[in-house]
């Protein structure tokens, strides 16, 4: 199918985040109706573009520039209200419209102060074994969720007479619970209640259950979005655990994480950088730690969006990105930040990984192993020039269109467009 045929379309990450899917969801966005987020928190950091102004975002879809566009924050997403109203406050006072266009589900689970301290105080005590979490509170908080009695959701706390006693029951075990493992003084419920009773008011008018608006929404023919976070070998399930976030983060998050059945879905859109990076610990068998790896770190900027730290960088990972296409049933790839590997020649393509001594082809997300394999490189020939102002698949070099090709047989799935800089003309589709 061609891109411009696409009605309902998801779009996720098959690496380890950053892959550049805020550019494509820039662009889908225009056309579509409604756009969802079904996974993750403010941990996922992704930039939209007003005009020449780079906005940082965490929590609030993508669509929210385009004022005709309903952006639903669906059930399976942690909703930090200190996050959202900075971002709602910064987009207003833009002149952007937030109001009904934005759409929250009551069942989506609200992150609490005592979560992002216990994310820090978790992952300081781990010392040498540290995961390297983004300290939103992303971990603490979706582990509330799935022992229930500790959860609180943004139906209950829009509720005053429901969310002031389920706090102060909640705060007293928590107040237990951090003095015996970390000696930490404790909340204040009161405290917490007289902020959050203010969130909850401004919450209110956003709440609803989005799961119905969304079959709604589809039933009445409208296009449909749905925005990954983060990225699939980072999906608590299929990723490298321990070393993953705390949601499904793969295409396999979108049921669960909406209420929207993967059949309403006509196209997946992978999105894989054209080389690899990685932030916070975990095994990465192509991470470069030498001059070629910090080469790619300087042409990409690779620094977090949400934390700032350097991301690891190291060649293409056909292996890892391989798995996670078929995870997701992806139809076709985007493969962004082509013009980074500008300067390379000859380019890495990891094709295979050794463990033991023995070449094995398919990914392992067994930390434990995949922590020991060593890449399997191929080189292939790089292209030496610049290809920002690259606007047709006619422009590229002929280098440049070779490792597409190789990239794309070796993942098994078409390759529909490739990026070759942040800006929004600069996706060049292969057939449109
Ligand atoms: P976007 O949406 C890159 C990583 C963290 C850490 C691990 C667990 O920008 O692509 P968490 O705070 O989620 O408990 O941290 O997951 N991580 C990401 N890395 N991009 C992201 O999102 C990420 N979201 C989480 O660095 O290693
Ligand atoms: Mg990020």
């Amino acid at each position: 199918m061609r891109a411009s045929e696409w009605k309902n379309v998801c779009v996720v990450g098959l690496q380890w985040g950053d892959e550049g899917k805020g550019q494509l969801i820039d662009i889908l966005t225009a056309r579509s109706d409604v756009v969802v987020r079904y996974n993750g928190g403010a941990n996922a950091g992704h930039s939209i573009w007003m005009g020449d102004r780079k906005l940082g975002m965490h929590l609030v879809p993508s669509g929210i520039l385009h004022e005709r566009v309903t952006c639903v924050i669906a059930n399976g997403v942690v909703l930090d209200p200190a996050v959202l109203f900075e971002e709602i406050d910064l987009l207003r006072g833009l002149g952007v419209k937030v109001a009904d266009n934005l759409r929250i589900s009551d069942r989506a689970h609200v992150v609490f102060p005592y979560h992002k301290e216990q994310d820090t105080l978790s992952e300081k005590a781990l010392r040498d074994n540290k995961l390297g979490t983004t300290s939103r509170g992303i971990g603490p908080c979706y582990a509330d969720k799935v022992h229930r009695s500790t959860g609180i959701r943004v139906g209950q706390l829009v509720r005053p007479d429901v969310f002031e006693p389920l706090l102060r029951r909640v705060v007293e075990g928590r107040n237990r619970l951090v003095q015996a493992l970390y000696d930490a003084p404790g909340y204040d419920a009161d405290e917490i209640i007289a902020t959050y009773s203010d969130y909850a008011r401004r919450l209110a008018p956003h709440v609803c259950d989005t799961a119905t608006l969304l079959h709604d929404a589809l039933d009445a023919g409208q296009r449909m979005l749905f925005e990954g976070a983060h990225g699939s070998l980072l999906d608590i399930d299929h990723g490298t655990y321990p070393f993953v976030t705390s949601s499904n983060a793969s295409a396999v998050g979108v049921p669960t994480g909406s209420g929207v059945p993967e059949r309403r879905i006509d196209t997946f859109l992978g999105i894989a950088k054209a080389y690899t990076t990685r932030v916070g610990t975990g095994p990465m068998p192509c991470e470069l730690e030498d001059e070629t790896g910090q080469k790619i770190r300087d042409r990409g900027n690779e620094y977090g969006t949400t934390t700032g730290r350097p991301r690891r960088c190291g060649w293409f990972d056909a292996v890892a990105t391989g798995y996670s296409t078929r995870l997701g049933g992806i139809d076709c790839v985007a493969l962004t930040a082509l013009n980074v590997l500008s300067d390379f020649d000859p380019i890495g393509i990891c094709v295979g990984y050794e463990l033991d001594g023995r070449r094995i082809d398919r990914f392992c997300a067994l930390a434990e192993d995949l922590g020991r394999v060593k890449p399997v490189v191929e080189r292939v020939p790089g292209w030496g020039c610049d290809l920002s102002a690259c606007r047709s698949w006619s422009d590229l070099p002929t280098a440049a269109v070779r490792y597409v090709e190789r990239l794309e047989k070796l993942l098994g799935c078409p390759i529909a467009c490739t990026t070759v800089g942040m800006k929004r003309d600069q996706v060049v589709w292969r057939d449109r």
